[in-house]
């Protein structure tokens, strides 16, 4: 995000990277990112915490139902047995969540490496 110009607001409670510190880009805050409130309302929200897929679902969820970003982008790590159930479980939460709320948004999801055992899943909203 910073190499693509972007002012970003990193909330983790581990280290930064000095290099990228260096920018001037990066707002580091060791905070909890299922419970941390943006300032204002951002372009958009990037998770890739290591969390049961709900936790993670929930806080996007209010993230996009508050308009707190206008694109989610974010990591569901999946358990060991039934993960394409998991995966259409949580997309389907999501889904019914948006649109409860009255929040049209677009929603894909792809399973970027082959290797790994989380899907990668962007949302974003529509007027
Ligand atoms: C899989 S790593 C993400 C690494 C990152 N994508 C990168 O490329 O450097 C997960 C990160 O989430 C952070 N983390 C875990 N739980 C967190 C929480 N509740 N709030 C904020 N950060 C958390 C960890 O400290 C760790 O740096």
């Amino acid at each position: 995000m910073v190499q693509r110009g972007m002012y970003v607001y990193a909330i983790d409670n581990g280290p930064m990277e000095p290099q990228l510190m260096k920018t001037g880009q990066i707002d580091h805050l060791k905070e909890d990112g299922f419970t941390w409130e943006p300032p204002q309302r951002l372009d958009w929200l990037v998770c890739d915490i290591v969390d049961k897929p709900v936790r993670v679902l929930a806080m996007v969820e209010r993230w996009l139902i508050r308009k707190w970003c206008k694109e989610a982008i974010f990591n569901l790590k999946l358990p060991m047995k039934k993960r394409w159930e998991e995966v259409m479980r949580c997309l389907t939460a999501l889904e019914e969540s948006l649109e409860k709320a009255g929040v049209h948004a677009t929603i894909s999801c792809r399973h970027l490496f082959h290797d790994r055992e989380e899907v990668t899943v962007h949302v974003r909203l529509r007027d």
